[in-house]
């Protein structure tokens, strides 16, 4: 079998396909002192993607494709940039890149399109780059570029501790079908945390032992126990922030969705769903009602971010 990881250097591509995320639980407590705020959460990564291809060039940058491309920066602070440089940064390579972003997954929606990013890259370019880091390394630097990027690095089913970049693999049984409400104008992650702050709704402690029942009924495969059981503590501040989430939920849960949840900071809103057929059901509900500018459907756990063979995206 090829291990695509070291395929040979020159006059090629790397492709790389990394996942979103749906939080199924997230608990946050008081902001630290560094800023963040620690989380217990658990990750489900699905099966909404954004598709990284590597290609030979004499400088680092970066292009992005994709029904929201125009609201994804290409200079500096572009997350998969700062992948490609922070890699380069801990190895020495100094030869450039030209990453090409296809986006799947909602821009600033809660789903961590922007950290799938920088995890794709940076597997695109140690593969390119011919680096060959090992994944505790690689997972080192996907801390660095953000609280998310080492979950899509490693996709499944995962419980987050610290400051949501400690991970531990979650056993999970079955496949589980989503629908997404997604929202044109996206929320921004520290508005967000600065929101829940404001209104005073952090929790002291912050305990993964919270999540004792729902990891249950992951094991079990029981995925109406697991859609009673989806919480997330951001909800309250991204409702704040966009008061008409309030009713995608709603439609959502009419629907017959087994749950509903606000995905991270939002403003997706995730709603479980019975089976592939359902999770259609609900998002048609939800265009019908007009209650998201677009609407998603996606099943998990799936991988993380992983070279592919070049006909398999795109
Ligand atoms: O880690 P990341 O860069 O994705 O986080 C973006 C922002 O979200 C942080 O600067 C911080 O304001 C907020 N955040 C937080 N606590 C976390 C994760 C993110 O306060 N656990």
């Amino acid at each position: 079998m090829t291990d695509l990881r070291l395929a040979p250097r020159t006059g090629r591509e790397v492709r790389v396909r990394a996942p979103g995320k749906v939080n199924l639980s997230l608990r946050v407590g008081a902001r630290r002192p560094d800023g963040y705020h620690p989380v217990a959460t658990v990750f489900q990564a699905v099966s909404v993607y954004e598709d990284v291809v590597a290609r030979a060039s004499d400088d680092l940058r970066v292009t992005v494709t994709g029904p929201q491309a125009h609201l994804v920066p290409t200079d500096g602070s572009n997350l998969a940039l700062r992948a490609a440089r922070a890699l380069a940064a801990r190895t020495g390579v100094d030869d450039g890149v030209h990453l090409e972003l296809h986006k799947g997954v909602p821009v600033a929606g809660g789903m961590a399109g922007g950290s799938a990013d920088a995890a794709a890259a940076l597997l695109a370019c140690d593969a390119f780059w011919g680096t060959g880091l090992p994944r505790e390394e690689l997972h080192e630097i996907a801390a660095e570029l953000g609280s998310d990027v080492p979950f899509l690095l490693m996709g499944q089913t995962a419980v987050g501790s610290g400051r949501g970049d400690l991970l531990t693999a979650a056993l999970s049984r079955g496949e589980y079908h989503w629908a997404f409400g997604v929202r044109d104008h996206g929320l921004s992650t520290p508005e967000v945390y600065s929101e829940l702050d404001a209104l005073g709704a952090t929790r002291e402690p912050v305990d993964t032992d919270d999540d004792v029942p729902l990891l249950h009924a992951l094991r079990a495969g029981d995925a109406p126990a697991v859609g009673a059981l989806l919480h997330n503590d951001l909800q309250a501040a991204a409702l704040e922030l966009a008061p008409g989430l309030v009713e995608t939920l709603a439609v959502a849960e009419d629907a017959g969705a087994l749950g509903v949840v606000v995905s991270g900071s939002g403003p997706t809103v995730a709603a479980l769903a019975r089976s592939r057929q359902h999770a259609l059901v609900i998002a048609a509900a939800m265009t019908a009602a007009g209650v998201a500018d677009s609407v998603l459907t996606a099943s998990g756990p799936v991988p993380g971010a992983r070279v592919v063979a070049g006909s398999d995206i795109l």
